[in-house]
C-alpha cells in the first residue's frame, strides 16, 4: 500500500486547479439511471469513489465511457439490466446507496444493501426510506437489504425532514422527479451540491424549484431526457487547499473556486489572520509570517462550517497562538485525527463532541495513520507545517477524494511524494 511522505517547512506559492466536487458527482452519476438517454458529466473528478460508482452503474446495465483528457464521463442507461446493488458494493462506498431512489423511480422496484455504519458515525438511512414511503413505496428490510417497490409508480408527497440531511434531500429529489404529481420537501439541506443536482435534473427535463433554499418544490414528469452538465467546483477541496496554504504559509490561487461556497471557512481564516479573497480566476489565500490567532467554531449544515473541513481546520489551529474550541455536531465520531495530530506534538483534549486545541510553537514530523478521507488530509496539512518528515499511511483514503494531491501541492513548492510502503 502507498504512503505519502512530506518534508515540512516549505512555503506554498502558485496556483492549484480545483476540480469537480466528489460529493456532487456521485449523486449526478446516480441521476443517469433516471433517463434512457445519455447524461454527459463534465468537470468530473477522477477518483476511486467516482470510478467505483461508475462500476456499480455498469453492473446495473449503464453504458459507461470516461473521456479522461476532457475530464468527462458519459453515462447511458438505455435499459436497466439489474435493479440489485449487492452488499459488497454498497459496503465499500456508502454513496452507492443513492441508486435506490432512481431505480425505484425508473423501474418501479430495487433491492439495495443497507450501507451500515462507518468510522465517522452510525449514519442511518431512515430519513431516505421514510421519504420513499411517503411517496407510496413499499419498503421492507430483509437480510440486510432494502427491498423497495412502487409498481404503479411513485406519487408526489409533502415531506418535512426532522433534521437536515444532505443525502436524504438528494435522494428524495432523485425519486420525486419522476413521481406522479407535486412533491414538497421541507427543512432540506442547502449545500451547493443540492443546487448542482437540481440544475442537472432540470437540464434533463425535471421541474425542480427552490434548491439551495429551505423548501424544494418538484413537479413530477413522466420521463427525463439526456443532458450535458458540468459538476460544481469542490468546496471541500477548495477549503482544504486554502487551509494548507494557511498552514504552510504562502500565497496560492485556487483556480475555479467559488468563495461563496466556503464563506464560513473564509470568515474563520480571516479572524485568525489569513487573507482570503475572490479574484477573477478563483480565490487567493495569503498567510503572512507569524502565529495565527485561535478561533472557535461548530460544524453545521451549509451555510455553516462544514464537518468535511473540521479535521483540516483542527490541524491548522494546532499551531495557533492560544486555545481554540471545536464542536462537531454532524457526526458522533469525527475526531479520530486528534490522536494522530498529537503524534506530531499537537495538544488536543477531546471530550464528547468537543475538542480543545491548545496551540504549540511547532509540530515535529512523525509516522501517522488515518481512518477516513478528511482526517487523512488533515495529517498532510499538519505535515506541511511540521519540522522534518511526516509519513501518512493508508493513502487509499486520500485517493477516494483528492485527485493528484501530491502533484497539486508539489507544483506549489511542497516537498511531498508518494512512496511504496515497505
Ligand atoms: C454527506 O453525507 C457527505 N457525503 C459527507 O461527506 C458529509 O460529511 C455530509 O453529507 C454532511 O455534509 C456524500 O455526499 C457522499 P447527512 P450524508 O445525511 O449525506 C444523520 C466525505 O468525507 N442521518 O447530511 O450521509 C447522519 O447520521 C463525506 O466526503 C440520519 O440519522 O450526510 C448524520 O449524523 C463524509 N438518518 C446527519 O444525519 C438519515 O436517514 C447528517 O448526515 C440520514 C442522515
Amino acid at each position: 500500500m502507498d504512503r505519502i511522505a512530506i518534508t515540512g517547512g516549505a512555503p506554498l506559492a502558485g496556483a492549484i486547479p480545483i476540480y469537480g466536487a466528489k460529493n456532487s458527482a456521485l449523486k449526478l452519476q446516480a441521476a443517469a439511471l433516471l433517463s434512457a438517454e445519455p447524461l454527459v458529466l463534465e468537470n468530473m473528478p477522477d477518483l476511486a469513489d467516482t470510478r467505483f460508482m461508475a462500476q456499480l452503474l455498469a453492473s446495473l446495465g449503464v453504458e459507461v465511457a470516461w473521456i479522461k483528457e476532457a475530464r468527462t464521463l458519459r453515462l447511458h442507461a438505455a435499459d436497466i439490466a439489474s435493479t440489485i446493488a449487492p452488499y459488497d458494493l454498497v459496503r465499500k462506498m456508502r454513496a452507492t446507496f443513492n441508486v435506490l431512489g432512481p431505480l425505484l423511480a425508473r423501474a418501479g422496484h430495487a433491492t439495495v444493501s443497507l450501507p451500515g455504519g462507518c468510522a465517522i458515525g452510525a449514519r442511518p438511512v431512515d430519513l431516505h426510506l421514510k421519504a420513499f414511503e411517503a411517496m407510496g413505496a413499499d419498503i421492507h428490510i430483509e437480510q440486510g437489504y432494502v427491498k423497495a417497490a412502487a409498481l404503479r409508480g411513485l406519487r408526489g408527497a409533502e415531506i418535512e425532514f426532522p433534521f437536515v440531511s444532505v443525502g436524504a434531500t438528494e435522494h428524495a429529489m432523485l425519486a420525486a422527479v419522476l413521481a406522479k404529481g407535486d412533491t414538497i420537501l421541507r427543512n432540506v439541506a442547502r449545500e451547493p451540491e443540492i443546487a448542482d443536482l437540481a440544475d442537472c435534473l432540470n437540464a434533463m427535463g425535471a421541474r425542480i424549484e427552490g434548491a439551495g433554499e429551505e423548501e424544494i418544490r418538484i413537479r413530477g414528469v413522466t420521463s427525463l431526457t439526456g443532458a450535458k452538465h458540468a459538476v460544481v467546483a469542490d468546496r471541500i477541496e477548495t477549503g482544504t487547499y486554502a487551509i494548507a496554504a494557511a498552514a504552510a504559509t504562502g500565497d496560492v490561487l485556487l483556480e475555479g473556486a467559488n468563495i461563496e461556497h466556503i464563506a464560513a471557512l473564509a470568515k474563520l481564516l480571516r479572524a485568525s489572520g489569513v487573507s482570503i479573497e475572490a479574484e477573477a480566476k478563483g480565490v487567493r489565500v495569503k498567510r503572512p509570517n507569524g502565529r495565527l490567532a485561535p478561533v472557535d467554531f461548530d460544524t453545521e449544515p451549509f451555510p455553516g462550517f462544514p464537518t468535511d473541513l473540521q479535521a483540516q481546520m483542527m490541524a491548522l489551529l494546532c499551531m495557533a497562538d492560544g486555545r481554540s474550541r471545536i464542536r462537531e455536531t454532524i457526526f458522533e465520531n469525527r475526531f479520530m485525527h486528534a490522536p494522530e495530530l498529537a503524534r506530531l506534538g499537537a495538544q488536543i483534549a477531546v471530550q464528547g463532541n468537543e475538542a480543545i486545541v491548545t496551540g504549540v510553537d511547532r509540530l515535529v514530523g512523525a509516522p501517522v495513520m488515518a481512518t477516513d478521507l478528511r482526517a487523512s488530509v488533515s495529517l498532510v496539512i499538519a505535515g506541511l507545517a511540521a519540522e522534518g518528515e511526516t509519513l501518512v499511511n493508508r493513502v487509499y483514503h486520500l485517493d477516494r477524494g483528492f485527485e493528484r494531491l501530491e502533484a497539486k501541492l508539489g507544483a506549489c513548492g511542497a516537498r511531498i511524494e508518494r512512496q511504496k510502503e515497505e
